[in-house]
């Protein structure tokens, strides 16, 4: 076990208080190469396991292990080797990028010379080297996410937990930060938490569903479309009843428009009568959206499109 390249967590489970459970038993394993994305609604737990894996919180049972350290008994040890931009993270006023920086890397134990260096070329990386020398309350919110961003890279630690980086980032800024993680992920282990299931759909090796405190689901994307029955996606402007009978599910969605979860065989007999009928549509490959609304809903909680469904 001791060394494995491996994220273990065995049974965590976390009560804040007396309060419901936060993290309720959950337990995987992922190899700590790549980007492992959690993704769940707003209070599912992703943070409190974030951190519980950070070594920033204690869990109230369970354990958990990150290449062969566990959370709590190697926490100083694991601290050397993990780097956290916490979902809350905030940039120092009064300091510049560079600064934030290299002052970040000098407590990390480097020396003066090459934290500005490393610094530096880790602005350059994320793109906001011109910035380096004004001062962080001048900029704007996105801008100083990117700084917190450049902290966690310009480190020398082979595992980064990012809990919502991109959020708040303009969709050109988001887009770059994906090719950023993508090129992370490549050199370490990239611990991500995201509310934008296309950037979890886009960079990650992993995903897991996290959902009031229970992992429901974990494994490549292609494993989580195991889950579902059904591999297409139709989507219908308004609320059209006159299909014929086919084996799927339909959904009214909250936006008004019908969707069918269906398989290729009946996606293609259904839209060829919508074509003869010169009905709008749109068909695709299940996304990520589709799979975590299926996921979600199946075990009772009330997703976006459970809501609608017949
Ligand atoms: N310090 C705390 N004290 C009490 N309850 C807490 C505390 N931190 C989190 N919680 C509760 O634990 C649950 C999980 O919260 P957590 O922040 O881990 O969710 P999350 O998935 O990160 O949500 P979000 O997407 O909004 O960031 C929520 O019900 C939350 O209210
Ligand atoms: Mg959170």
């Amino acid at each position: 076990m001791s060394g494995s390249a491996e994220l273990v967590s065995r049974g965590l489970t976390k009560a804040y208080g007396r309060r419901k459970l936060a993290l309720s038993d959950v337990s995987f394993a992922v190899p700590t190469r790549g980007i492992f994305t959690l993704i769940g609604r707003n209070g599912a737990g992703k943070t409190t396991l974030t951190r519980i894996l950070a070594t920033l919180l204690e869990p109230t049972s369970g354990s958990a292990s990150i290449d062969g350290l566990d959370v709590m008994a190697d926490a100083r040890k694991l601290r050397e080797r993990i780097a956290v931009v916490p979902q809350e993270a905030r940039t120092v006023a009064w300091m510049t990028p560079i600064q934030t920086v290299s002052s970040y890397l000098l407590w990390r134990g480097h020396s003066y010379g090459e934290s500005r260096k490393r610094a530096a070329e880790a602005l350059a990386r994320v793109g906001i080297e011109k910035y380096s020398d004004r001062l962080n309350r001048m900029l704007s919110g996105g801008i100083k996410r990117k700084v917190l961003v450049s902290m966690v890279l310009a480190s020398e630690a082979r595992v980064i937990f990012l809990d919502e980086p991109s959020t708040g980032l303009d969709p050109i800024s988001r887009r770059e930060l994906w090719d950023l993680l993508i090129a992370i992920g490549k050199e370490r282990f990239v611990f991500l938490t995201t509310h934008y299931l296309e950037e979890a759909e886009q960079v990650s090796n992993r995903i897991g569903i996290l959902e009031d405190g229970k992992l429901l689901s974990m494994g490549t994307l292609e494993d989580l479309r195991k889950e579902m029955k059904y591999g297409y996606s139709l989507v219908l402007p308004q609320a059209n009843s006159d299909l014929p009978a086919f084996v799927g599910e339909r959904y009214l969605r909250r936006d008004g428009q019908t969707q069918i979860l269906t398989t290729e065989d009946e996606a293609l007999a259904i839209t060829r009568k919508l074509v003869e009928e010169r009905v709008r549509f749109s068909l695709n490959p299940v996304t990520l959206d589709d799979i975590f609304n299926y996921i979600v809903s199946r075990e009772g909680g009330t997703s976006g499109t459970e809501e609608g469904r017949r």
